[in-house]
């Protein structure tokens, strides 16, 4: 509990220059156990992972503190978000952000954010910038899963109407 304000702060800091949705602090607590943090005299760096639907969670607010930039934390941040939604048997996890080569890096693959069930458009309502949005959306799909099928498939799969699409078969 005694990270929320650093959180928030790391958070806002991005917000500010436009990078982030800014989160309020009661948003934090809302939502505090879909947070990890990396600690090194305190918090360097923040990610969550929330549950969208069936099959399908995200990464959001995603931030590595300035000075710490460019040592890789970030990357282990999502990596331990993608091992939890493994672990929770979860095999997509699609993301919303100005930072495409990032995730690309980590096996992210560009998608139609039109593919995405409506539901995740809810928050979108509370942007400053909707309906403008520029953010590009990235999604990452499980080594089991993408063995299994042709990813061409997996794009088909998406259902638009927001009824839980994700593991029907054709
Ligand atoms: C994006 C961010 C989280 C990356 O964190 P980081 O700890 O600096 O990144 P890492 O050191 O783990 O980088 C991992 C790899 O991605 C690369 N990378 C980092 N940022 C990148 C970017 N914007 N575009 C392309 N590649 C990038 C790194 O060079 C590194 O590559 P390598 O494995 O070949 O060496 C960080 O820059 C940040 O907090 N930005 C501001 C907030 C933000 O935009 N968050 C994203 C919201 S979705």
């Amino acid at each position: 509990m005694g990270d929320v304000r650093r959180i928030h702060t790391l958070l806002q800091g991005f917000a500010d220059q436009g990078l982030l949705l800014p989160r309020s602090i009661s948003s934090l607590y809302d939502q505090l156990r879909d947070f990890i943090v990396y600690d090194e005299d305190g918090v360097q760096g923040v990610c969550a992972l929330r549950i969208s639907w069936d099959n399908l969670a995200e990464i959001r607010s995603l931030a590595v503190a300035g000075k710490m930039q460019g040592q890789g934390i970030g990357a282990r941040l999502v990596r331990s978000c993608l091992d939890e939604a493994d672990s929770l048997e979860i095999s997509r996890v699609f993301v919303l952000t100005y930072q495409a080569g990032f995730f690309r890096k980590l096996d992210f693959v560009d998608i139609d954010k039109r593919e995405l069930p409506h539901k995740i458009w809810s928050d979108c309502l509370h942007c400053p910038k909707f309906p403008d949005c520029d953010e590009e959306s990235l999604i990452w799909i499980s080594r089991k899963e993408n063995n299994s099928r042709k990813k061409d498939d997996i794009f088909e799969k998406f259902d638009k109407s927001g009824i839980p699409p994700l593991l029907l078969e054709r």
